[in-house]
């Protein structure tokens, strides 16, 4: 089974950065069928080490604010919703529950500090980006921002859990006039090798 080509073009051929947004709200429920999609993306061990924050108050807006640069700043208080894409270090807790045919798995990082870190940051990224895509499945437009002060984001939302934001992303049904052209991309031979 393979997708049809109108999907393909959804999720990435037609699929767009969006920097604008019509005046239209997302649901939380659409926030829980979207997370219900991008939660059976492959992370290793099936750590799942992303944890999502959905900001969709001018309260959350406003304790988010000081963290954006400028270039980032209207577009994401316009935002239906912005995203903080972020992970948990201590993620390994998780992992007699989330990969329970292997008990030990656990000590593999509660062993090895740099491994933890690595994996969970590596699978954190990864779950980002299944958020982007099941975003656009379940027919919204996305805006992925790094342009902010992640230390900030930490000390506002995440001193008691401890978890660390890695990226942004605005959600929102997207209006086309905000869009730049469309940058080339690299073709086959520059981005690929066939060993
Ligand atoms: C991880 C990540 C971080 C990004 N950071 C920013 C940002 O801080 N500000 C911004 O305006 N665009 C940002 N972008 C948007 C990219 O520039 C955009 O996705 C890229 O140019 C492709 O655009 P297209 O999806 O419309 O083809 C970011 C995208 C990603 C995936």
């Amino acid at each position: 089974m393979s997708i049809e080509p109108a999907g393909l073009d959804l999720l990435f051929r037609e699929a767009r950065t969006h920097n604008k947004w019509k005046p239209e709200p997302v649901s939380d429920e659409t926030l829980h069928h979207l997370y219900d999609v991008l939660k059976f993306g492959p992370t290793s061990a099936n750590c799942s080490p992303a944890r999502f924050v959905f900001i969709r108050t001018k309260e959350g807006r406003d304790k988010l604010a000081p963290a954006l640069s400028s270039g980032n700043m209207e577009k994401t208080m316009t935002a239906p919703v912005t995203v903080i894409v972020a992970y948990d270090p201590k993620f390994y807790e998780k992992l007699p529950t989330l990969f329970p045919h292997n008990k030990d798995a656990i000590s593999w990082f509660t062993s090895n500090d740099a491994l933890a870190a690595t994996t969970a940051f590596r699978n954190g990224t990864l779950q980002g980006a299944y958020l982007m895509i099941a975003a656009r499945s379940v027919g919204l437009d996305t805006g992925a921002m790094s342009g902010f002060d992640n230390a900030k984001v930490d000390e506002a939302f995440f001193s008691a859990s401890g978890w660390r934001s890695n990226f942004l992303v605005n959600l929102g049904y997207g209006d086309p006039e905000g869009l730049f052209n469309r940058s080339p991309r690299l073709p086959f031979n520059e981005a690929c090798v066939l060993a």
